[in-house]
């Protein structure tokens, strides 16, 4: 008695995990058509993807961009609200005006010393952002 019970309780057992199986391979997806995870991080903005980049504008990727790019703390996270954003796409502003911005700092921007960038850099770049906008060099 007792040992056919044990025998009736395996068959339903196995008769069980069989249909598991069967729904399981039954409803995976093709890889196809996969769902895709989260997007991972923002990568950051180098000079390897803005190969074209001369003058004062790799030198705004080399030294500003970390911070001014499109996800940079000076862009996002502590950038006054209501400013155009990022510094590329802002028109009409002198060249002196980001030189001074650079050298003294600005809001929660810290002064950038000479021993990080060099006057001559710093024109450079303040020429190409007093040019802007550029949106074509932002991604
Ligand atoms: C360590 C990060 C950091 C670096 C590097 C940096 N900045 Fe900034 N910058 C900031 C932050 C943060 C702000 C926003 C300040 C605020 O609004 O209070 C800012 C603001 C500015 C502003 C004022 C923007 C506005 O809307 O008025 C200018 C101009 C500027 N930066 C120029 C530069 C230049 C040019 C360089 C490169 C030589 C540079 N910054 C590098 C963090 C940085």
């Amino acid at each position: 008695m007792s040992k056919k019970l044990i025998l009736a309780a395996g068959a339903v057992l196995l008769a069980g995990c069989a249909g598991v199986a069967v729904a399981q391979s039954g409803s995976a997806p093709p890889p196809d058509t996969a769902v895709a995870g989260p997007a991972g991080p923002p990568q950051p903005v180098t000079l390897a993807k803005r190969p074209n980049a001369t003058g004062g504008e790799a030198l705004f990727v080399e030294m500003c961009i970390m911070c001014h790019g499109a996800n940079g703390m000076g862009t996002s996270l502590l950038g006054r609200v209501g400013r155009p954003q990022p510094l590329e796409l802002r028109p009409g502003l002198p060249a002196a005006f980001y030189v001074s911005a650079a050298r003294n700092g600005i809001g929660n921007m810290p002064a950038i010393p000479r021993g990080e960038v060099s006057d001559e850099q710093l024109q450079a770049i303040a020429e190409y952002l007093a040019a802007g906008p550029h949106p074509e060099a932002v991604q």
